[in-house]
């Protein structure tokens, strides 16, 4: 990439009412992640200088995850929001005065680092004042179109202003724009005012530029990098495209899954290669699964860590922290959280493991469950190699059962449990001979009709 110093502008203070759930809109996820958060992560990918992401006032929610996932960002607060170039200059005093500005839609998650780099470098290359993202998208509707004379783009003209034949046959602006920094601000100052929207357009610079004789430029990308949510129905189809193109890419690196269009993949899940991934998972944001593990049907994961050799579900839930080491055997209607499960440990079928360690070859029997919320607080339950959990036990936090220990089936354990000892906490069981036929008999005769008796 070039040298010269970048700084992007992160335009998100649009309100997003076509949503149509009170909801700002780039708080909307997107294979499990905000949708802004896609877009600052593909900006600091570019390793700019200055990063300013420009909202409207109120958008602390937004806010938050801006600072959550780009500490270094600084955020302009646009006031009252008056179109994306009313926007650009509310970041003015940020930006950097050489070099390159890049601004982008917090609403257009795919866009991908490789695009952007051939923006800048085009930009820089043409000397041009503003170089413009293009695409081609299958349903153009709602897009600026592009004008050019020759190599040179020379207008951007809104939808409703563009000719039918612009309209018809024009490349569209994806809204992603690349800007000289030293020239920026001369554009920004002489935007007009458009009366039938009272807004300033960012797409006016271009003409603006044309006119001081500047030269602009247009760099054409595949088309699903430009396409931008309004809708929920955009919302989805974005969700589509980018499960696809993710999927692509885990079975071109070798990961195995046979039937691609039925998983889920978060936005960060990070699957090696000899991996497999049975139908219907959903694989949510923050998970990691090594070569050679397997997730079996109908399993639901985020931020779990599987090792190579593990073997998760069907139907199991594995939720943030949980860590599942080499060999180690997870089954169906088990659920995890904040969990270790040490290598080669079982536990198959039935059971909650909450704040929990399990310890190597540990067997975690049908229906256990760690007790480890008190209405409060959450307490830990550590459970040693080797040992044996009988089936039905409630291990009530904070409570540690020891190596090789033995819990026998249905207990409540309260207290800890020493290395290699047996605990038996159950009430003993009393067995009178005869007294099922006599219950039986006097029960009969109860239900029976009045007249009988
Ligand atoms: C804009 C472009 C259009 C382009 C399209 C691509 C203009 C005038 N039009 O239209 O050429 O084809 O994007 O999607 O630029 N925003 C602010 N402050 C504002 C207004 C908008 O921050 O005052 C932000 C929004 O949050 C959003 C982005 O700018 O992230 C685009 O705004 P939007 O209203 O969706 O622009 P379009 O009408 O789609
Ligand atoms: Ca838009």
């Amino acid at each position: 990439m070039s040298q010269e110093p970048l700084s992007i502008v992160v335009l998100a203070a649009g309100k997003g009412t076509r949503m149509r759930n009170g909801r700002p809109k780039v708080l909307h996820p997107l294979a499990g992640w905000p949708l802004v958060r896609h877009v600052l992560a593909t900006a600091r990918s570019l390793e700019p200088e200055r990063l300013v992401v420009v909202l409207a006032p109120g958008m602390e929610e937004v806010a938050r995850e801006v600072r959550a996932r780009a500490p270094e960002a600084r955020i302009a607060i646009q006031d009252p929001p008056l179109g994306t170039g009313h926007a650009v200059a509310a970041a003015r005093e940020e930006l950097a005065e050489a070099g390159a500005v890049l601004v982008l839609y917090a609403d257009t998650p795919l866009l991908s680092r490789t695009t952007l780099a051939r923006l800048l470098a085009a930009r820089a290359e043409a000397d041009a004042a503003v170089a413009v993202l293009a695409i081609r998208p299958p349903d153009p509707s709602g897009y600026g179109r592009l004008r050019f004379s020759g190599d040179d783009l020379v207008e951007i003209v809104e939808e409703r202003h563009a000719s039918p034949d612009l309209a018809a046959r024009g490349l569209c602006n994806s809204g992603v724009v690349a800007f000289d920094a030293r020239r920026l601000p001369l554009l920004l100052a002489e935007l007009p005012l458009r009366a039938d929207k009272n807004e300033y357009y960012l797409t006016d610079t271009v003409a603006l530029a044309v006119a001081r004789g500047w030269r602009c430029r247009a760099v054409e990308a595949p088309w699903i990098e430009g396409l931008g949510v309004n809708s929920q129905r955009q919302l989805a189809e974005l969700e589509r495209l980018w499960q696809e193109r993710r999927r692509a890419e885990l079975l071109e690196a070798g990961v195995v899954m046979p039937a691609p269009d039925t998983v889920f993949v978060g936005a960060d899940c990070d699957i090696e290669p000899g991996a497999i991934i049975e139908p219907y998972v959903v694989l949510g944001p923050g998970v990691r699964i090594r070569a050679g593990a397997v997730v079996h049907s109908f399993s639901h994961l985020e931020g779990a860590e599987i090792a190579g050799g593990a073997a998760i579900g069907p139907f199991a839930r594995l939720r943030p922290g949980t860590v599942v080491e080499a060999g180690a055997r997870i089954g169906n209607f088990v659920e995890t959280k904040a969990a270790r499960i040490g290598a080669g440990a079982k536990a198959n079928h039935l059971a909650y493991l909450g704040d929990a360690s399990v310890g190597a070859g540990a067997n975690v029997g049908a229906g256990t469950i760690t007790c480890n919320y008190d209405g409060f607080a959450k307490h830990r339950t550590e459970i040693g190699a080797g040992a044996f959990i009988g089936s039905n036990s409630a291990l009530v936090a904070p409570v540690r059962i020891g190596e090789g220990a033995f819990v026998a089936a249905g207990s409540t354990v309260t207290e800890d449990v020493p290395d290699d000892a047996l605990a038996i906490a159950r009430s003993r069981q009393e067995t009178r001979p005869g007294r099922a036929a006599l219950l039986r008999q006097r029960l009969q005769k109860r239900a029976r009709p009045r007249e009988a008796g």
